[in-house]
């Protein structure tokens, strides 16, 4: 049992991964001595609902100059972010002078765009590596993690933001008192704060155990963070659902009072009430399907290797981390996993190392079975990899359950 990091209640353990390395520290050995590992444990808070992990991992230990994570890695969140720019630019930011903010904003991918129509912005970017990357854009970028004193700090140089906006970086923020005491410190009076991350009403619906790792501090829903915005005097007032990602919500929070709260807020959290988001009942029943499914996945890639098949995976993602090294998959049934990030490749998975290789060698000789692990891009990846599947080759996903493709 621990305490709700955002309202002091008591949190229920429903999920225990054990030991668990940092899921973006990949080793230049194939035996590391020094690899750090933590317990990855996961809750609900029996006040507030918010699911959130039972330990922290120290942020400069994971968000730091050689953070892998690029946001520009896949076309589909290339697209995304372009899209996201361009509703900004053409709702938010049209008044005179506007300001835009982004919490986590990696290589730039959004506020590329933003940079190019002239718009005033920053990125707020601890790691500096991505910042770099950036900056080198022409992205103005603040090498810092945000909180309630940068934001102040930012506030006092740059006037008031219209829009704050995060993606896939408020879930990895344990400290979620100082990010909304900070936003309420920088939000203009009729700004808006939005920010997306992965669905809890989604994980719960697929499985999708493999969001859980030590990056992903909280697992949102409409529930909880209304509950958590109220506490700042800040408002929910829309909501959307993304399919990126394996399924996201994005939250519009605005000061108390300044806007109206739409229909789909109401929508959302009726569905939530109905899918038991809330009760302990449904984290148990999920726990259940973690479990069986790692099984099934473990008994097929035994399967395989008995049989003599050529097992590698596609993705060194950080979700990955949690599947390999709960369910015990290391290079014995996973020979090699490819990935296009330049950074990643020559190392080897955290925990259970299996070596990273360059995307071309999947190419050059195709493998029997490949396991999906960046299942959350399998559109954009099996029509990619087209010619994979045409000469007989076969995708294992385990997300919901455990299939072949
Ligand atoms: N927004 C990008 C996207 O959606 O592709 C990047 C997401 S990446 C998974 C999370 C990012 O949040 C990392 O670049 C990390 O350095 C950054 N981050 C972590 N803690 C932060 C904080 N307190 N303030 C700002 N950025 C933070
Ligand atoms: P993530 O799930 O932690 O965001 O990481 C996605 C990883 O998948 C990243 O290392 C890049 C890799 N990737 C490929 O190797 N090929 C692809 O086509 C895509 C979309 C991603
Ligand atoms: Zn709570």
């Amino acid at each position: 049992m621990s305490e709700c990091r955002v309202c002091g209640g008591v949190v229920d353990e429903f999920f225990d991964f054990g030991r668990q390395p940092l899921s973006d520290v990949f080793c230049k050995e194939a035996a590391p001595s020094d690899e750090f590992f933590f317990r990855l444990a996961v809750g609900v808070c029996g006040s507030c609902t918010m699911v959130q992990l039972m330990e922290e991992v120290p942020r400069e230990r994971m968000f730091h100059e050689d953070y892998p994570y690029r946001s520009s890695g896949s076309a589909t969140m290339r697209g995304h972010f372009e899209k996201v720019a361009h509703t900004f630019l053409q709702t938010e930011l049209t008044g005179p002078d506007p300001f835009i903010v982004e919490i986590g904003c990696n290589d730039g991918a959004m506020l590329r765009s933003i940079q190019e129509a002239g718009i005033r912005h920053l990125g707020v970017e601890p790691s500096g590596g991505v910042a770099d990357v950036a900056r080198a854009a022409g992205v103005q970028v603040r090498t810092a993690f945000f909180e309630e004193s940068t934001a102040r700090e930012i506030a006092a140089e740059h006037g008031p933001a219209n829009v704050i906006y995060a993606a896939n970086t408020i879930c990895h923020i344990p400290y979620l008192g100082s990010i909304f005491a900070g936003v309420s410190a920088l939000l203009a009076d009729d700004g808006v704060f939005l920010f997306e991350d992965p669905y809890l009403g989604e994980i719960v619906k697929r499985a999708s155990f493999d969001q859980i790792y030590d990056e992903h501090f909280y697992f949102f829903s409409a529930h909880s963070v209304r509950a958590a915005a109220r506490r700042f005097g800040l408002e929910l007032v829309d909501v959307e659902r993304l399919p990126v990602h394996g399924g996201e919500l994005r939250y519009t929070i605005a000061r108390s009072g300044s806007r109206p709260v739409s229909a789909m807020v109401t929508e959302v959290l009726a569905e939530e009430a109905e899918q038991r988001l809330h009760d302990p009942a449904t984290f148990q029943d999920l726990a259940a399907r973690i479990r069986r499914n790692c099984q099934d996945l473990v008994t097929l890639l035994r399967e395989l290797k008995d049989k003599g098949r050529r097992v590698v995976a596609y993705g060194a993602t950080a979700k990955s981390a949690t599947v390999a090294n709960y369910c015990g998959i290391g290079p014995d049934l996973v020979s090699a996993v490819y990935d296009i990030t330049p950074e990643k490749q020559g190392l080897y998975t955290p925990g259970m190392h299996i070596p990273v290789r360059p995307m071309e060698e999947f190419h050059t000789t195709y493998p029997d079975y490949t396991l999906l692990f960046a299942w959350n891009f399998a559109d954009e990846i099996l029509a990619k990899e087209s010619g994979y599947r045409d000469s007989g080759g076969k995708w294992i996903l385990y997300v919901p359950d455990v299939h072949v493709l």
